[in-house]
């Protein structure tokens, strides 16, 4: 990547994230397959239900019927001739009706967000592990969600080859087209969410997630803690 992409995309990212939301807070989990960040976002809500503090768990691709509906047509495993744009696209459709139909109304009611990917998952994916660019899929995101970052986004960082190991071992979860990508693929992605971790300044952390459930979970806890109590 050459510098001013660099430059500009960190500026980009400084720029958004987090500064914006007056009420409610944006946590993102984001993170390879097979990372676990599903299993301890699902812990991450039901600890704030014993707690009391107002939330709501979502995911993306999804989250709301519309959005659930592009994922259909996204992961199927059989829409092998998809264009890596259009994939960039239907991502970033996704994402703005989540943001307007879910998200936005529960910050706007004060509440923690708590969401399974957001942009930096079109920007490891699409941007660097199809080679789109950050920059250009940065750009079309932006027009998507304009001002909403997300407070922070936890990054659960894991070999490939583990993650994907996970998966097969766990039968009851659904094989997607991205499932079916050759490990460099996998490998891109993880080298591209460095990169967007890179430039996130302290907005993006970084967690060890080949640790045990509890471990990471405990982490992940702290973390949270920190940033809204
Ligand atoms: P999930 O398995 O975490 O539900 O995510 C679905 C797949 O979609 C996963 O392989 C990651 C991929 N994905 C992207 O490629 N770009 C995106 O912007 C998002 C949100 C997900």
């Amino acid at each position: 990547m050459i510098i001013d992409d660099i430059i500009s995309i960190e500026m980009c990212l400084i720029k958004e994230r987090g500064n914006n939301m007056k009420n409610g807070y944006f946590i993102v989990f984001e993170g390879g397959e097979g990372s676990g960040k599903s299993t301890i976002l699902q812990k991450i809500y039901n600890w704030m239900l014993e707690e009391k503090k107002p939330c709501i768990i979502t995911r993306e691709p999804g989250g709301i019927k519309i959005s659930e509906q592009i994922r259909e047509v996204i992961l199927d495993p059989s829409n092998t001739e998809m264009d890596g744009r259009t994939e960039a696209l239907l991502y970033a459709a996704a994402r703005r009706q989540h943001l307007v139909q879910k998200v936005i109304p529960a910050l706007k009611e004060d509440k923690i967000v708590l969401c399974d990917r957001f942009i930096d998952s079109s920007l490891a994916y699409q941007g660097f592990a199809r080679g789109i660019g950050i920059k250009e899929i940065y750009k079309i995101n932006e027009f998507a969600i304009g001002k909403y970052m997300p407070n922070i986004s936890i990054l659960f960082e894991i070999d490939p080859k583990i993650g994907l190991d996970r998966i097969n071992k766990n039968k009851s979860r659904e094989v997607n087209r991205i499932d079916l990508e050759k490990i460099d693929f996998h490998n891109k992605v993880r080298e591209g969410y460095n990169e967007v971790f890179e430039t996130s300044k302290g907005k993006m952390i970084k967690i060890d997630a080949s640790k045990t459930i509890e471990q990471v979970y405990e982490e992940v806890k702290k973390i949270i803690m920190l940033h809204i109590d």
